[in-house]
């Protein structure tokens, strides 16, 4: 089952295990992480789950696609790292990703 670490703006860690299949958004929200709220409930139009992918992974992902892009244009704290939990699902491939949470959504 793969990990995904989240790093708070504050420094803390939480890595969790994710099933295959989820997104991170679902995976932050199942587990309780304060800064992630998905308040579209993965529509891609809410950016509540916007986050920064470390910049180690940004190769391994897959781009942005053109609405996540839109969406991503009234996210708070957007940077070329920037990508919405929502729009990244999970896969064996992602074992070990680190993500960072902006300080806005602390
Ligand atoms: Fe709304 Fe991701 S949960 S854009």
């Amino acid at each position: 089952m793969p990990k995904i670490t989240f790093v708070e703006h504050d420094g803390t860690a939480h890595t969790l295990d994710a099933e295959t299949g989820t997104n991170l958004m679902q995976l932050a929200v199942r587990n309780g992480l304060p800064s992630i709220i998905g308040e579209c409930g993965g529509n891609c139009i809410c950016s509540t789950c916007h986050l920064h992918v470390d910049a180690a992974w940004t190769r391994t992902l897959a781009p942005a696609g053109e609405e996540e892009e839109m969406t991503l244009e009234f996210a708070e704290e957007r940077t070329a790292t920037s990508r919405l939990g929502c729009q990244i699902t999970v896969t064996d491939e992602l074992d070990g990703l680190v993500v960072h949470l902006p300080e806005t959504q602390s």
